[in-house]
């Protein structure tokens, strides 16, 4: 794994500088964005573009009798704002290893007038650095060895900030790194068991936390009829995981709920083999509500935090739940299941149930991979949010902005209520009629939770996983640890 350190000066030693610029006459800049090159690299690199304007974006290795310097040009400084600036930072790694430099130094240029351009910068590099190799064979590493090619060792990002932001860059990969590996882990490996025990070893040497679990048959004594009716068909027992964060006094957690599917199939309503693929995806919601409880533990921010996540598989098997079946939830409702593959919802109906009655926390938010229909509806730069509160939607509206990674707001709205009605039950698991999946999905978690509890719903099904590049994104774990730090 790269190894990632801040320092305020350039040590020479390294094979080079990522130098980013923004795309202009590199002669009018102001002398500070050249603080981190020695006198040698800014005249080569001032000789090297003499009389040129860069309108493009592009890497240039320039010599000198220092290290090269690869001038990094971003294209328009009007253009850039924290999100861009990340994913230029992102692309650091990919830079490093084309250039085979095992050791290298970012300096960050032109971007220091704006602290949080910079800031965001740093980010990216730091997460860029993520790969999963884990399940690449012997001859791939093989060839990478053959090819001259070698590990990106160490990066060291140039700034003169405190130790703190170097803390916070370093615990942010590394729970966006927890995340990803959790989803991009193959199916058969990542189940409930796999889950538990990694996030057990995880958090056993991370101070204020503890974690706990909900087993099967503390879960039928409850009388979780959703979340045992999805895992019926599997050989592993579903679960509740729980980690609780207590970096605050005495006042009521703040939970975050994360959808823990760990295989969906669809069960009996059977998923077509296309729409199946990726389905690995559907422990996204715990995976990402993981990561941010582990940030926020790492930054050991100053709230108490509770993170709950269901656990299960949906699998087909001659003990599946059935289409036309009646589950008994945790609160008394019973739900008549049209369509076994809205599992979501179930499980995460039982979860919230008991986060709220166990824990009266000041607030729930869940994330979770519940609808196909989400991107549809916001396209896979946004996720939902479906909530019973504004105060509380505002507050992730805020960190959304904040940190880059946007949310769109959908309405809970009452009229299609009429729709989950069930001839014999107290509610469908799902409505065949209603088109808006994703505000669906919402109307049916919104009978789980009490009006005493400020509650939102994020659906994250249009964000998780990025579907071209087939590996999870890491999305919305810097906005919940935002959040948990501001709410
Ligand atoms: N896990 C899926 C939703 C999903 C789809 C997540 C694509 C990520 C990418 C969920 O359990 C599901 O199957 N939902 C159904 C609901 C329907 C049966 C009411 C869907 O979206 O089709
Ligand atoms: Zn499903
Ligand atoms: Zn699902």
């Amino acid at each position: 794994m790269t190894l990632l350190s801040l320092s305020p000066e350039y040590n020479a030693v390294q094979e080079g500088i990522i130098f980013p610029f923004f795309a202009e006459n590199i002669h009018k800049a102001q002398r500070k964005s050249f603080a981190d090159l020695s006198r040698a690299q800014t005249r080569a690199v001032k000789q090297a573009f003499k009389n040129t304007d860069i309108h493009q974006e592009g890497v240039f290795p320039i010599f000198s009798s220092d290290s090269t310097v690869y001038v990094y040009f971003l294209g328009k400084e009007k253009d850039y704002d924290s999100r861009s600036a990340r994913e230029a930072g992102e692309k650091i790694f990919g830079l490093a290893k084309k250039f085979r430099l095992s050791s290298l130094s970012v300096s960050a240029g032109t971007l220091w007038k704006d602290a949080s351009l910079k800031i965001a910068f740093f980010e990216g590099v730091a997460l860029g650095t993520y790969e999963f190799n884990e399940y690449k064979g012997d001859k791939f590493v093989k060839s990478q060895e053959e090819s001259g090619a070698k590990p990106v060792e160490k990066i060291t990002l140039l700034s003169s900030e405190n130790i703190l932001l170097q803390e916070r860059i370093t615990v942010l990969s590394e729970s966006v790194r927890l995340t990803k590996d959790i989803i991009n882990t193959p199916p058969s490996i990542a189940t409930p068991s796999f889950v538990e025990k990694i996030i057990k070893e995880k958090f056993a040497k991370i101070k204020n936390t503890k974690v706990s679990v909900v087993s099967q048959k503390e879960l039928t004594k409850l009388g979780a009829g959703g979340i045992l009716g999805v895992g019926q068909a599997s050989d592993e027992e579903s679960r509740f995981l729980i980690v609780e964060y207590k970096g605050g006094k005495k006042e009521a957690p703040l939970a975050l709920v994360g959808k823990g599917v760990t295989y969906d199939t669809g069960g009996l309503s059977l998923k077509p083999a296309q729409y199946m693929l990726g389905m690995k995806q559907d422990l996204g919601g715990c995976a990402t509500v993981m990561g941010a409880v582990f940030a926020a533990a790492s930054l050991k921010i100053k709230k108490n935090i509770v993170v709950l996540t269901p656990l299960a598989e949906n699998l087909v098997s001659r003990d599946a739940y059935k289409p036309d079946d009646v589950l008994t939830m945790m609160n008394g409702k019973t739900v008549e299941v049209i369509n076994t593959d809205a599992e979501g919802r179930l499980l995460l109906a039982d979860a919230l149930t008991y986060t709220e009655r166990t824990f009266s926390p000041r607030a729930i938010v869940d994330l979770a991979t519940l609808t196909g229909a989400c991107a549809y509806a916001v396209g896979n730069d946004f996720a939902a949010v479906l909530s019973t509160n504004k105060a509380l939607t505002s507050s992730l509206v805020k960190a959304s902005d904040k940190v880059g990674e946007p949310i769109w707001e959908l309405p809970l709205h009452a009229r299609y209520e009429k729709l989950l009605s069930s001839p014999i039950a107290d509610l469908l698991n799902s409505a065949s009629k209603l088109k808006a999946g994703t505000i669906e999905g919402g109307l049916f978690l919104k009978n789980f939770v009490t009006d005493k509890t400020p509650w939102c719903h994020m659906d994250i099904a249009s964000v998780a996983f990025d579907d071209n590049e087939r590996v999870a994104t890491g999305r919305q774990v810097r906005l919940l640890i935002d959040w948990m730090e501001n709410f």
